[in-house]
């Protein structure tokens, strides 16, 4: 199913069973999916068979549930590595989802390569996951964090400030891969080459590419990249930090316990080697097995087809909302690509081709209507939505907003759904007397 002319997305829905319900006695429309995904079928039955047939702990067992507990725990592994075209499994360490990959680069690798005087550079559009791990590392070791600035609304990085920012004393850039709250896609590649020349190490946060478009780390050339399990129709509580091999073996442990040494005596310990070595204590079992399941699912559609139908409802329903009065957009201008596009690698030289630099979701105002307000609403006609800062605070006030709505879609969203999205979105403003 690689070529998107042949996918049937409407029966494609069918595999979700959470979203053949009525909600408040309307159809739901699930727009949240920047928050979390649905699940399908096939990784909910993944999850029931792992607790029916082979429940055991990981590592520890020499029985046969042990086994193959163990076996589903690492054959996912393989495959995490596969997903993203890492080297190999071993640069795969399971986390809990992004904010602890990025909590676990912060302080293990931070601890080791941070000193005074030093300089994180992120960009302004960066999830609080992706912010308060540096400034609480900034606090510990003394050095500071710069931002990449964002143009006004539209949310596009300003890369002419780019090289001024690049100094000697920058160790680290870390950078979402596409804005949760403005949908901007950054060149990432490009970012971390720049970087790289500098010997700046680099970490990419995927957590709303990883699931919607073709992610490959060779191709980045970033030195870490981390995403959420339950973004990508997997379940809660796992996500993948993936690391260069020789980085994440010259890396301290980030927690100590079981599982994760080699031996222990009362004055000392010899830890595994990565990923193992950041996998203390049980692990989340089912989570991998689910996620396992989510993977084959999601490429069995094919990435690079769910990117192109993310840019059909975003550019439709950027397009309809754009048509009204008293609304404000943010994020890129809808863009369309003229040729087939490469997610991970942009331009370098050429005629410039317009890429499509918007993911899959709209935020936006109405005029005298709190985002909440919207959301509510909507909400009562079965459509969910988000409304808030989308932690990410400090891009709003660079806004100079405190929150927005954002409708975010996925693969098994429709066209109709859109249309009934903005005529909901047309009765709100009715409603407020617009
Ligand atoms: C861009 C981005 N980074 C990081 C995160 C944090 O992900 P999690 O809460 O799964 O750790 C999110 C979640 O919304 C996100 O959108």
């Amino acid at each position: 199913m690689t070529d998107d002319k042949h996918i049937d997305w409407t029966k494609l829905r069918k595999d979700f069973p959470i979203l053949d319900q009525q909600v408040h006695g309307k159809p739901l429309i699930y727009f949240d999916n920047a928050a979390t995904s649905q699940k399908p079928r096939v990784v909910i039955d993944a999850l029931v068979h792992y607790y029916e047939h082979d429940n055991a702990n990981v590592h520890r067992g020499i029985h046969e549930l042990s086994n193959r507990a163990t076996a589903g725990y690492e054959a996912a592994r393989t495959r995490a590595a596969k997903f993203i075209n890492a080297k190999s499994a071993e640069e795969i360490v399971f986390t809990r989802g992004t904010t602890e990959g990025i909590n676990l680069v912060a302080s293990s690798w931070g601890a080791k390569n941070l000193k005074a005087g030093d300089v994180i550079l992120l960009t302004e559009m960066e999830h609080h996951s992706n912010l308060v791990p540096w400034q609480l590392l900034a606090q510990r070791t003394g050095a500071k964090v710069a931002y990449v600035p964002v143009t006004g609304d539209e949310g596009i990085l300003d890369l002419s400030k780019l090289d001024s920012l690049l100094t000697k004393q920058v160790k680290i850039f870390s950078m979402v891969h596409i804005s949760n709250s403005l949908g901007t896609v950054n060149p990432v590649a490009e970012l971390c080459a720049r970087a790289r020349k500098l010997g700046i190490t680099t970490l990419v946060d995927a957590a709303q590419s990883a699931g919607h478009m073709p992610v490959d780390v060779q191709q980045i050339g970033c030195d870490f990249l981390v995403f959420s399990g339950h973004k990508i129709c997997g379940p809660t509580g796992i996500g993948i930090l993936w690391g260069r091999q020789e980085l994440l073996d010259a890396m301290p442990p980030y927690q100590g316990g079981g599982e994760m040494i080699l031996s222990v005596e009362y004055q000392k310990t010899e830890f595994k080697k990565a990923p193992h070595r950041f996998e203390a204590g049980t692990p989340d079992i089912s989570g991998p097995i689910g996620l396992h399941a989510a993977m084959d699912y999601l490429d069995a559609i094919g990435r690079e087809n769910i990117w192109k139908h993310d840019q059909e409802l975003a550019s439709y329903a950027y397009e309809k909302l754009a048509a009204l009065k008293n609304i404000r957009l943010f994020g890129p201008k809808v863009a369309r690509a003229s040729r087939p596009f490469d997610a991970n690698s942009q331009p370098t030289g050429g005629t410039p081709v317009p890429l499509p630099n918007r993911g899959g979701l709209v935020s936006f105002l109405l005029a005298d209507v709190h985002a909440h307000d919207v959301v509510t609403l909507a909400d009562q006609a079965g459509v969910a939505l988000r409304g808030g800062h989308h932690c990410t605070q400090p891009l709003m006030h660079r806004l100079g907003v405190e929150s927005t709505a954002r409708a975010s879609f996925y693969f098994y969203n429709t066209k109709a759904e859109v249309d009934r999205f903005v005529e909901v979105v047309k009765e709100i403003q009715k409603f407020f007397g617009q």
